[in-house]
């Protein structure tokens, strides 16, 4: 089947099979490696992007259900910089492997207003969708307080 996607600002048309996810079309139609597999089934928040304005698992969805325009971390690029920024120097990344999906998700609370980012509690509840394996999450919360509004401390996440 033939289904048009606008992914980052851009819009392409692709022949692909009905029950391909986003997930694939984007990393192996686009390039776009931003997005990673871990989980595959809705659970890690890894392959994290944007819809329109809602953070989704790019595994969990169909490219075919794709109504509205889809951002990926590559396409953030220039808005999240300050982020990107600050989970490398609060020590919110080790590996790196989480890091494309909190950052996807981490911007989506901020454009949204959502969550209190001043509040640690606020702050992890709203990311328990996105696992890290490596830095038991208190970079992680200083590295979205220091972005959003100064008040984090690597000791005090
Ligand atoms: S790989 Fe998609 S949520 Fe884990
Ligand atoms: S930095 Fe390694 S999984 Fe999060």
């Amino acid at each position: 089947m033939r289904v048009r996607l606008v992914v980052n600002g851009s819009q392409a048309a692709f022949d692909i099979a009905p029950d391909t996810r986003l997930l694939d079309l984007l990393r192996d139609r686009l390039g776009l490696m931003g997005a990673k597999e871990a989980c595959g089934r809705g659970d890690c928040g890894a392959c994290t992007v944007l819809v329109g304005d809602r953070a989704v698992p790019s595994c969990l969805v169909l490219a075919a259900r794709m109504d509205e325009p889809v951002r990926t971390v590559e396409g953030l690029a220039a808005d999240a910089s300050a982020l990107r920024e600050s989970f490398a120097d609060w020590g919110g990344l080790q590996c790196g492997y989480c890091t494309p999906g909190l950052v996807v998700r981490t911007h989506q609370l901020i454009e949204s207003g959502e969550c209190d980012t001043s509040s640690n509690d606020e702050v992890r509840q709203a990311l328990a969708g996105n696992f890290c394996r490596c830095t038991g999450y208190n970079g992680v919360v200083a590295a979205v307080q220091h972005a959003t509004a100064g008040h984090g401390t690597p000791s005090g996440a």
